[in-house]
């Protein structure tokens, strides 16, 4: 198997996206093979264009048009007017795709932060972790310090509403059921029984289109109404995305149709570990929220009923190469990665001084971020060695407007490549099965 993907290596894509650069540096796959792809994925590209301007969401795909609806940011703005100015901290209440892309945003820009409004997510159900609401709670003067915020497609999901439930509890008991009531915000597809009581219990409430599933919803109400709240550009993030979808679609055949295939070939040669390496500790949630994207959306049977999909995982530099760094250079040679930087990041840190008992000659007079630089380098120049299959994501910067783009642009790769695994990219059949065991277990 390595054998042949060594004779393979003749393939190799520089490009510029938007901010982003995306290179395959030793993608080696033949001309022939990408072209074979590429042609198969044609109408499919073509229907996916098409989606990106389907502003009556009749397809799953349509997912591409939700950072171009003006209507979600408008309904978004206006539900968060009466709280911007007096909120302090946002409880958000949700589970995999209803709370990561929001939570890999926050973690990625807040760092450091300190007059940002506080996002705190609730996932899984932990005592330690509900107390922490109770004390969240006891800090506050005023109710209108504290937004909760619901999010549940299905509005079925367990975990989702035991966190609810007693949280807003805290929240009654704290500031009266009245003031909790009004500073809860319910966000569930329009038909889900969750919406219905939070309607009448006279909650505020917003939906978004029942075809964009969890995982797909950042750019609806699920991502923008706990970023907006914490006081983001959730104007700067959609145009992102819509830049980068503008641009992939100019493009005769979109760059990402080359990175689907690319990925393809490569499980295909037997490297179905799917590394995402971010040289970034804030970006490890933008890694949980990929992973998901992958494991969820291509992880299951495919048209054969054979089971297939990548094994998703997600490591960080510096830190991860001191525990798993032999493995990937030195062990099975069956993972592909993603390299992911923002090098600015580096450049705007305080220079290395000369006087200390921990100094490096070789830094002083150096931004401190110039470590981080030279690891970087050579940890790719590794990946080369070793000719492991790797490809690279520089973001120019870590802000909404980049955020955006790659959120959108790996959307689209995943929707590719479940046309080239031949599954359904928008189910979650197994999930589900889980869900309906536990609500089993409870009757
Ligand atoms: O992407 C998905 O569909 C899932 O990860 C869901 O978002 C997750 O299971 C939570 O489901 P719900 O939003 O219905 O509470």
């Amino acid at each position: 198997m390595w054998g042949i993907l060594k004779t393979l290596y003749t393939f190799s894509v520089f490009r510029y996206v938007k901010n982003m650069k995306h290179t395959h540096h030793i993608a080696g796959l033949s001309e022939e093979t990408m072209q074979a792809h590429v042609e198969g994925l044609r109408e499919y590209v073509e229907a996916l264009h098409v989606a990106m301007r389907d502003n009556a969401y009749t397809s799953h795909e349509s997912v591409l048009f939700t950072p171009f609806d003006t209507r979600v940011l408008e309904g978004v703005r206006t539900l968060v007017a009466p709280f911007v100015e007096k909120v302090k901290k946002v409880l958000v209440v949700g589970i995999g795709g209803s709370d990561l892309g929001a939570r890999a945003v926050y973690e990625a820009l807040a760092v450091g932060e300190k007059e940002r409004v506080e996002l705190f997510f609730f996932e899984t159900v932990d005592p330690r972790t509900l107390q922490k609401a109770q004390t969240l709670f006891s800090e506050c003067v005023e109710a209108s310090e504290v937004v909760l915020v619901v999010v549940s497609k299905s509005g079925t999901t367990s975990e989702t509403l035991v966190n609810a439930e007693q949280i807003f509890t805290h929240f009654a008991k704290r500031f009266g059921k009245e003031q909790a009531t009004k500073q809860t915000i319910v966000i569930s597809d329009a038909q889900s029984p969750l919406f219905a009581r939070a309607q009448e219990a006279g909650m505020m409430r917003i939906s978004f289109p029942s075809v964009i599933g969890g995982r797909y919803s950042v750019f609806t109400a699920v991502g923008l109404v706990p970023l907006a709240l914490a006081g983001f550009s959730v104007e700067s993030f959609c145009k992102g995305a819509q830049d980068t979808l503008t641009k992939m679609f100019a493009e005769e055949m979109p760059h990402v149709v080359y990175d689907a295939s690319f990925l393809y070939e490569a499980y295909k040669e037997g490297f179905v570990l799917h590394e995402l390496f971010f040289f970034h500790p804030e970006l490890e949630t933008v890694g949980k929220w990929y992973r998901q994207l992958f494991a969820e959306s291509l992880g299951k049977k495919n048209r054969e009923g054979e089971t297939i999909g990548f094994v998703p995982t997600v490591i960080l530099g510096s830190t991860d190469l001191h525990s798993v760094g032999q493995a990937i250079f030195g062990g099975a040679k069956n993972r592909i990665t993603t390299l992911v930087s923002a090098p600015n990041v580096w450049e705007n840190t305080p220079p290395h001084t000369s006087d200390t008992p921990f100094t490096i000659p070789a830094l002083v007079g150096k931004p401190a971020g110039k470590l981080m630089q030279a690891i970087y380098s050579g940890v790719r120049e590794t990946y080369q060695d070793h000719n492991l299959p790797a490809s690279e994501v520089v973001l120019s910067a870590l802000n909404e407007e980049n955020l955006g783009a790659f959120f959108v642009e790996h959307i689209a790769q995943v929707m590719l490549l479940g046309v080239l695994f031949g599954v359904n990219a928008f189910d979650q059949p197994d999930v589900e099965q889980y869900k309906e065991a536990t609500k089993r277990m409870l009757a």
